[in-house]
């Protein structure tokens, strides 16, 4: 099938970090295709089938990708796993050692990233990351996507992440920085994205010639072409609300905010928003406020990377 970037097949997506420019552009390339064209792949899964393990609630993933293998001509099988931890039951290992045997690709969304790991060590299909604590590559696609769509190019283009130094962040610092996007991060004293992950996107952005900076400085924000935010409080993190609430405070995206960062800035959220949080309504319902279109977008990017990860049926 055309449009297929060979180096994808049978690989698995943890982070952005062992993928190249070309290949996160296929996937974007691909998705665009798709979404123009949509009647073209209603057999590009046909007879793949994809099993769902999530350890935390989930809306646009769990949907986006059940929705995807069906308009691919595939099958999606959702397993609940909000009430007990992949491995609890039986080892992840022997979770990876019976999937493979019907399945073509696990999607996990896990407390630990490590469990992504481990399943990918013994699954000999591919393992998709649907969110872990540490990143959430399938979300950062689609915000790839959505920018490419709303700006023209994704080169030269400065983007703005605001709050908490987290999972999206991380996948957002990592494919910006791989992609040519100019990203600032601003998040309060104590909320930075890890050593590790600033990092590793610092090295992609020095040989992409991107520039990032990770900064506590509000001013930063100025002149950006879109301002993104994620809650403050992520799944897993109730015991720790009070004290995010009280750390996070002067770091809401209001109009206020969203007038110093410039005026044709895009407003982008990765959901689920906590409306009169870290975001105002007046923002998230304004005429800068792509988020619906982001949400839409999981669904074209990661059937891109289905058709990626899985080859062409038989
Ligand atoms: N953005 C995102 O991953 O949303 P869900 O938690 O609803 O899947
Ligand atoms: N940072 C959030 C993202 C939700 C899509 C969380 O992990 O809960």
């Amino acid at each position: 099938m055309s449009g297929l970037t060979p180096s994808l097949f049978g690989r698995d997506l943890l982070t952005l970090a062992a993928w190249t420019r070309d290949e996160i552009a296929g996937v974007l390339d691909l998705a665009s295709a798709i979404k123009a064209d949509p009647a073209s792949y209603r057999s590009a899964l046909a007879g793949r089938v994809g099993v769902l393990l999530f350890e935390k609630p989930s809306l646009r993933t769990r949907v986006s990708f059940e929705v995807g293998f069906a308009r691919l001509g595939g099958h999606a099988i959702y397993l609940e796993h909000i009430h007990s931890l992949i491995g609890e039951r039986e080892a992840i290992k022997d979770y990876a050692k019976n999937l493979e045997r019907w399945s073509d690709v696990v999607i996990a969304r896990v407390f630990e990233h490590r469990t992504l790991e481990e399943l990918a060590t013994y699954s000999s299909k591919p393992v998709v990351n649907a969110l872990s604590d540490l990143t959430h590559p399938c979300q950062a696609l689609a915000d790839m996507l959505t920018l490419r769509e709303r700006l023209g190019s994704l080169e030269e283009k400065k983007l703005a992440y605001i709050g908490d130094g987290n999972n999206v962040c991380h996948s957002l610092m990592l494919a910006s920085s791989i992609m040519g996007v100019d990203l600032v991060v601003v998040t309060p004293p104590g909320y930075e994205p890890t050593p590790e992950m600033s990092r590793l996107s610092g090295e992609r952005a020095g040989a992409s010639g991107a520039s990032l900076k990770i900064t506590n400085e509000l001013s930063a924000l100025e002149g950006c072409d879109a301002v993104y935010t994620d809650a403050w409080v992520s799944m897993g993190q109730a015991d720790e609300a009070g004290k995010r609430l009280e750390a996070f405070r002067d770091y809401q995206v209001n109009n206020a905010l969203m007038a110093s960062a410039g005026p044709d800035a895009l407003f982008m959220h990765c959901l689920p928003a906590k409306r009169g949080v870290e975001v105002t309504d007046s923002v998230v319902d304004s005429a800068r406020s792509v988020v619906y279109d982001q949400a839409e977008n999981r669904m074209h990017a990661q059937n891109a990377l289905l058709m990626n990860l899985l080859g062409e049926s038989d």
